[in-house]
């Protein structure tokens, strides 16, 4: 009786870690999970029924005097660097892109609220090698 009692106890202590490890396992593109945006920024800014948020579309919205980039023909993001690279007047890719997708710690951010702010949304980590590379894609415009 006390030996059942006891597997009992050791059958729900262990569920109940499991289950409790499993909720804590976090979410990695490419590591624990699917990397749902291998190509980072073009993956995610896409148009999606009567919704656009490709980047061409957004800019012209958030930032009307941004530069036409619609015939420009561009890897995102490596060649908005032409304009947004270290020597360049405009700020930096890196600058613009932790800006705009940090800008509020709070839970109005979209990128914040819904992808729940993950690096690895454009960052490649490879586990194997170490090496962080930055997502790319041809643009969706
Ligand atoms: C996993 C999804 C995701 C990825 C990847 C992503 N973005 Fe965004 N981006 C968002 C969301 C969500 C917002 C809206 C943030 C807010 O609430 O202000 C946003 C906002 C922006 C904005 C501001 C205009 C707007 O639509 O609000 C720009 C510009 C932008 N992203 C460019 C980029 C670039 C460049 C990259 C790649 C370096 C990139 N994004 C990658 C989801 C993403
Ligand atoms: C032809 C040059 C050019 C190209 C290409 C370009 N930009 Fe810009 N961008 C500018 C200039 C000029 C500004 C305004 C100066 C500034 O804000 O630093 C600007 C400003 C911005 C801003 C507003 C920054 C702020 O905080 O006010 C965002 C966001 C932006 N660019 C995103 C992008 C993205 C994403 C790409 C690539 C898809 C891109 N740009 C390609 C020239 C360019
Ligand atoms: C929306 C896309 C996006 C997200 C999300 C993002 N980054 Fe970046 N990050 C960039 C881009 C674009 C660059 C510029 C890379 C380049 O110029 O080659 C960059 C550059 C960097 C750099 C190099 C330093 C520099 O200024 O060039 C570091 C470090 C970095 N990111 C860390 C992070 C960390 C940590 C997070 C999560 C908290 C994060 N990034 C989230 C797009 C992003």
């Amino acid at each position: 009786m006390k030996t059942v009692k006891f597997f009992l106890l050791l059958m729900g202590a262990t569920y109940f870690c499991s289950t409790a490890l499993a909720q804590q396992t976090p979410k990695l593109y490419g590591i624990t999970i699917e990397d749902k945006y291998p190509h980072g920024c073009v993956d995610c800014h896409v148009q999606s029924g009567n919704l656009d948020y490709r980047i061409n579309v957004r800019l012209k919205k958030y930032y009307p005097d941004h530069p036409d980039i619609n015939k420009e023909n561009l890897t995102v993001p490596r060649s908005c660097k032409k304009c947004h690279g270290e020597d360049k007047e405009a700020e930096t890719m890196s600058v613009i892109s932790h800006k705009v997708h940090y800008h509020k710690l709070s839970a109005k951010n979209d990128f914040i609220k819904y992808y729940q702010g993950k690096c690895l949304s454009c960052h490649q980590l490879n586990p194997s090698t170490g090496q962080m590379t930055l997502k790319n894609g041809p643009k969706n415009w």
